[in-house]
């Protein structure tokens, strides 16, 4: 009987998914195994519901957004029974190795299934948010800045022609690696992000010394995670303990204080879903790829509880447990940079 691998994708839809499900697949395929797509993340190996991919299903996959395995933010452990269906299941479909690709949440189930049941799973780092440890950069991050970017740029001409104040909400739910990147490629006059909450007066008066200097228009992108008062403290919370940020309206109530408190007339635009649609870039393609072809031999040789990572330009593998631990934050120094061109 032929090995047989299973790939599930779960969390957040990511530009470059079927990039990685396509070099799993082609990679073990090459090497004699079966391939099985479970579907909708961990909730396709509660229920099982999986399905057979053979050279067709992975073809003409690169250019396409999303999963077509489907996904949800199914968590095992929060299901009665879960984790045990999940074994079951897995048994059941006489699967011997199973890829997951995920963030935190995703990934964190992973390692919690390898270090309590030895279960043969490997990683692989997917978040448009850029937020996992272990490695240098997830894939999907790079094409939700290049959106981000696009926008910014976009926005700069009602800013100007009307002299306004353009406030933009990116996501990234604890760390504002998006908002930080597309605000240096951008050109924001101020970036507002969790791990360095400068206050809304801050960001009010260089707002002000630039229109002191004669610019009569500026850009603030602000993180979803930005904490801030006058923003809801309720809201969905999924599976994995996380409030919806997008119900928290942050970009709304900085805009809010930014004309309260400067008179210049503001206006807010909320990117969210946008960020992670559609066909991912060349370089998230290429590292999605390579993350995968990584994976599949990760599996094929047993390694298990590892996760590929970017580590400079090397594509290495990883401790799950590591990689789920804490979360990665944006640095200070990439901050002073964007802070070079504050006000
Ligand atoms: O983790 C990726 C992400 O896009 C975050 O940036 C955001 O907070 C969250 O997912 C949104 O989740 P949902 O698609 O469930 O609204």
């Amino acid at each position: 009987v032929a090995d047989r691998i299973g790939i599930l994708t779960g969390g957040g839809d990511c530009p470059g998914l079927n990039a990685v499900i396509r070099a799993v697949a082609r990679r073990s395929m090459l090497r004699g195994w079966e391939v099985v797509g479970v579907r909708e993340g961990w909730r396709g190996l509660v229920d099982g519901i999986v399905e057979e991919l053979g050279p067709r299903e992975i073809s003409g996959l690169l250019p396409r957004g999303g999963t077509i395995l489907g996904t949800t933010r199914t968590n095992p452990y929060k299901v009665d029974g879960g984790v045990e269906r999940v074994r079951e299941n897995f048994g059941a479909m006489k699967l011997d190795a199973l890829v997951a690709i995920g963030g935190e949440d995703t990934l964190g189930v992973a390692a919690r299934l390898h270090a309590e049941h030895d279960f043969p799973v490997v990683g692989v780092p997917k978040t448009i948010d850029n937020d996992l440890s272990g490695t240098d950069y997830t894939f999907g991050f790079d094409t939700a800045v290049s959106v981000a970017t696009e926008a910014i740029d976009r926005l700069h001409t009602t800013a100007e022609s009307h002299n306004r104040v353009m406030v933009v909400e990116v996501m990234g739910r604890h760390t504002g690696w998006i908002a930080v990147m597309s605000g240096i490629a951008g050109g924001a006059d101020v970036i507002l992000i969790p791990e360095e909450p400068i206050s809304i007066d801050e960001a009010v008066s260089d707002i002000r010394r630039r229109h002191e200097r004669g610019k009569d228009f500026s850009i603030v992108v602000v993180s979803e995670g930005y904490e801030l008062e006058g923003t809801a403290e309720e809201g969905d919370v999924d599976q994995f303990g996380h409030v919806r940020l997008s119900q928290r309206g942050v970009g709304d109530a900085v805009a809010r204080q930014i004309e309260e408190k400067t008179g210049y007339e503001t206006r807010v635009t909320v990117l969210g879903h946008i960020q992670r649609g559609g066909s991912p870039t060349a370089r998230d393609r290429v590292l999605a790829t390579r993350f995968g072809l990584k994976a599949a031999d990760l599996a094929h040789a047993g390694k298990f509880g590892r996760m590929a990572a970017l580590q400079g330009d090397q594509v290495v593998d990883v401790s799950l447990d590591e990689a789920t631990k804490e979360l990665k934050l944006v640095p200070a120094e990439w901050y002073d940079v964007a802070k070079a061109f504050f006000g």
